[in-house]
């Protein structure tokens, strides 16, 4: 599509002037198309001056979401190589859901630039405003039979926190299961889901929902989440990190399918999770304890010490920790 060419050819040279005349040509249309095209990206909300009979500037400062943008930064074999990219979208974990997922390839993408009802875990909302950050959903179809819900979220922290870390240039600590912080808030949620199928009920599709704040952080989470921008002091990384992340998650993802152990993805997880040697109160089924975290397990279960000396395994889906 010729507008997308036209941005692509626009953030090559972001915040420099490109003339009317050199995208005409280099895109073999005529200036007028060239005007148009600029005329429906200002409309899409992208940021571009133009400069009287001189030519057009894509701001520094634009952010604006684009398929042809992240499909240049993408490194992956399969992950992102299909994919859909919604203007607004109840939520895209839902939306492969109610997709029908058999038709679509193992690694399609959805991400949208806001979600009218995103969730979180146990149903809660995520509170995902437009422009505000990127939402985005990985549809797997992993062979390996005893694929793990607990350990594909952890394979979605570490590259969602070595994707901050490299794009941003600022740490990302990791609060089991699948949270992501950075100085002290609430940088990222991970919502993953399964599809059980057969007589064994084994794990034949799995969606790995993916939400990271980037823009304005909502009043109401004002004390409790951050954004990207405001931990980094950056803009206009939508593309870069939306790429990035699903980058860092097919090598997570591939060495995770292949490996023995998981002890390279599971090292990198405890030396981010900030809530290790910390008192921390654990709500689970029933019961409700102290305890001091002292990492994590093969499985993926968090390892706590509670005021009796008793170590415990803490599975997802039935805790809370509260920092106290
Ligand atoms: C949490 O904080 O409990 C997890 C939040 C997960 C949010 C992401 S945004 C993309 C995907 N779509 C959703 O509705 N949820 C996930």
């Amino acid at each position: 599509m010729l507008k997308e060419q036209v941005l692509s050819a626009l953030e090559q040279q972001k915040g420099n002037i490109v003339t009317g005349g050199r995208l005409a040509d280099s895109l073999g249309v005529s200036r007028t198309a060239i005007w148009k095209a600029v005329r429906q990206l200002r409309q899409d909300g992208n940021e571009i001056c133009s400069l009287q009979g001189s030519g057009y500037v894509l701001a520094r400062t634009n952010d604006t979401l684009s398929a042809l943008e992240i499909g240049d930064c993408l490194t992956t074999g399969f992950i992102g190589r299909s994919m859909a990219l919604l203007p607004t979208v109840h939520s895209t974990n839902r939306y492969l859901k109610e997709a029908g997922t058999e038709s679509m390839p193992d690694g399609y993408v959805v991400i949208a630039d806001g979600q009218t009802d995103g969730r979180g875990r146990k149903g809660r909302v995520f509170l995902s405003p437009k422009s505000g950050g990127i939402y985005l959903s990985i549809l797997l179809k992993p062979e390996k039979a005893q694929s793990d819900v607990r350990l594909l979220t952890i394979c979605a922290a570490v590259a969602v926190s070595k994707a901050i870390e490299n794009v941003c240039g600022v740490t990302a600590g990791i609060k089991w299961v699948n949270d992501i912080y950075c100085g002290g808030k609430k940088i990222c949620g991970i919502l993953t889901e399964a599809v059980l199928s057969g007589e064994l009920q084994e794990l034949s599709t799995a969606i790995v929902g993916i939400g990271i704040n980037t823009g304005g952080v909502p009043q109401e989470l004002g004390g409790i989440a951050t954004s990207v921008l405001e931990s980094a002091g950056l803009q206009g990384v939508r593309n870069r990190l939306a790429a990035e992340v699903l980058n860092r998650f097919e090598a997570e993802y591939l060495s995770y399918l292949e490996a023995k152990d998981n002890r390279d993805m599971l090292g990198y997880y405890e030396s981010r999770l900030f809530i290790r040697n910390t008192h921390v109160r654990v709500s689970a089924a029933g019961a409700d304890y102290s305890a001091t975290v002292l990492g994590i397990d093969e499985t993926g279960a968090l390892i706590v010490r509670d005021s009796e000396g008793v170590v415990r395994h803490v599975t997802a889906g039935e805790i809370d920790i509260q920092l106290i």
